[in-house]
């Protein structure tokens, strides 16, 4: 008997898989509902009741009834992102994916369609190939100038003795940033009308009533949400069109790099121009739903932390000596680099990914079966004790020794469907921190309460509001005593 044979005969069947049980009345929905209300509370109580893989029978692929498992552990982790032919991914707005055959206002959907998170295979790999050398290393010092411009100008808005919604000023000027490098467009001041749409259309596609009751009934949420499509589809188009040289192989934006494969027989490009808008709303969903979060969950971290305040604004005083940072600055201030990977540790702005199985594969002594949903919890990878000593401290310092292994740290995830835009976003968060930490001093209101929200990202659920006050250094005054449910996330006070 070969090796592969013996394990293969000690295989459990995936039915075995240990999880929750019905709820009485309301059955598996209810169950489902229960863990999704707080997902990561809910992935909490699965971790500490089954250990490294838990199982229910709702969800996957309906039609094999094969379910929805749930892992954790770096090792379930490498599996599940390292192979990509045997997992694919789903569109991270998954309600916004219809297939062809969709029919009457449905049919905008196929125009928001999934960009590259929701490709697999050879067409993945060749659309991500093409716009690689927009977010490679070389590319990104050539935004640096932009990053900076438009920073500054956020922050010539921000007066001290005022309060200030960091959180929807950092998704608009991000947005602004993405259009400038990626797509050579001034939003000027339509951005954060549009930052504001994209973001409602995100969360609305992530609403459990618009993903269950899908039928165009004037009134419903998934009317509205069709509503908002369309207009969200309508500024796609207008920023398509407006796009300077327009969308051919060899022009700078990086809508253009899709149209470097052509069909030999029509001459045409592959990539059609529905998936080209798809794309466009996915890198800038992407990028403005996520970096602006980090900046924002850092600088309440800052307020909180007086000590770790003080080294990072040393620390960018001696680097920057007031000036704006140029490309070699950044370099210049490790500390910063630390904060940001401890906040990403702490709230990693995707906090959940997962994948569905294409044929059968082992996990945990499981035999998988193709269809099914499988879960991973990029969160609770960065709080294993073992590893992160004091999980719920935040603790720049930690990093200058630690040295994860990749599937234990992993807010970029990892494998064929990493963020693309990693360098991009490390550089810009670190431009708009310094530029923030240079010239303001932030102080979380006092009485406020900050809730975390969880959807396909995770964002403070009612903005950020913070008290700016001119850099004066007194960092031992920033702090205030915060309520929500971000005390489950940490120890903040
Ligand atoms: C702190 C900032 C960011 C974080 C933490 C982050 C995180 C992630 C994660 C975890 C994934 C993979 C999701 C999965 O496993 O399915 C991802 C994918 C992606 N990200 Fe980011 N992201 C950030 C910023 C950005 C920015 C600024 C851009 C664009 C400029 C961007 C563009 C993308 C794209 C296009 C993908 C899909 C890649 C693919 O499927 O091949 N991200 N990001």
């Amino acid at each position: 008997m070969t090796v592969s044979t013996v394990t293969a005969t000690r295989l459990r069947p995936q039915k075995d898989i240990p999880g929750p049980k019905p709820m009485p009345i309301l059955g598996w929905k209810g169950t489902v509902l229960s863990y999704m209300h707080n997902p990561l509370q809910g992935l909490e109580s699965l971790k500490n009741r089954y250990g490294e893989i838990a199982a229910v029978p709702a969800g996957g692929n309906s039609e094999s009834g094969t379910g929805t498992v749930v892992i954790f552990g770096s090792v379930n982790n490498r599996i599940l992102l390292s192979r990509a032919d045997t997992f694919y991914n789903r569109p991270a707005a998954g309600v916004a994916a219809p297939d062809q055959s969709a029919t009457g206002r449905k049919r905008v959907l196929l125009r928001l369609g999934p960009g590259l998170f929701g490709m697999n295979g050879p067409e993945h790999r060749h659309q991500r190939t093409d716009v690689t050398p927009a977010f490679h290393k070389n590319s990104v010092p050539f935004y640096h100038e932009v990053m900076v411009e438009e920073a500054e100008r956020m922050l010539s808005g921000w007066a001290p003795g005022t309060v200030q919604e960091i959180w929807s000023d950092l998704m608009s000027v991000t947005l602004s940033v993405l259009a400038k490098t990626l797509l050579q467009i001034d939003l000027g001041e339509k951005a954060p009308a549009l930052s504001l749409n994209l973001l409602r259309w995100l969360n609305q596609a992530s609403k459990l009533p618009v993903m269950l009751f899908q039928s165009d009934v004037p009134g419903t949420p998934y009317w509205h949400f069709l509503n908002l499509s369309e207009q969200v589809e309508q500024e796609m188009t207008t920023l398509i069109k407006q796009i300077p040289g327009g969308i051919k192989y060899g022009e700078k934006n990086v809508l253009s790099m899709l149209s470097r494969r052509q069909n030999p027989s029509s001459g045409c490009p592959f990539v059609s121009d529905d998936e080209l808008c798809g794309h466009l709303i996915a890198f800038l969903l992407a990028g403005q739903t996520t970096a602006p979060t980090l900046v924002a969950w850092t600088l309440l971290l800052i307020a909180q932390h007086p000590n770790v305040a003080e080294k990072l604004y040393d620390e960018i005083e001696k680097a920057l000596g007031g000036r704006s940072p140029s490309i070699e600055d950044i370099d210049r201030m490790p500390y910063l680099e630390k904060v940001i990977k401890e906040t990403m540790r702490i709230f990693p702005p995707v906090p959940i990914t997962g994948r569905y199985l294409v044929e059968p594969v082992e996990m945990s002594g499981y035999q998988l079966q193709t269809g099914s949903d499988v879960i991973c919890s990029i969160f609770h990878a960065h709080r294993d004790p073992a590893i992160y000593k004091d999980p719920l401290a935040f603790n720049p310092a930690r990093w200058h020794n630690l040295q994860p292994e990749f599937y234990e740290y992993l807010p970029f995830s990892a494998g064929a469907h990493n963020c693309i835009g990693s360098i991009f976003a490390m550089r810009w968060m670190m431009i708009v921190l310094a530029l923030i930490m240079q010239r303001f001093r932030l102080c979380p209101v006092p009485g406020r309460r900050i809730d975390v929200a969880v959807k396909s990202t995770s964002f403070p659920k009612s903005g950020m509001p913070m008290a700016i006050f001119k850099a004066d250094g007194h960092f031992g005054s920033s702090r205030s005593q915060i309520k929500g449910n971000v005390n489950w996330f940490l120890h903040i006070n």
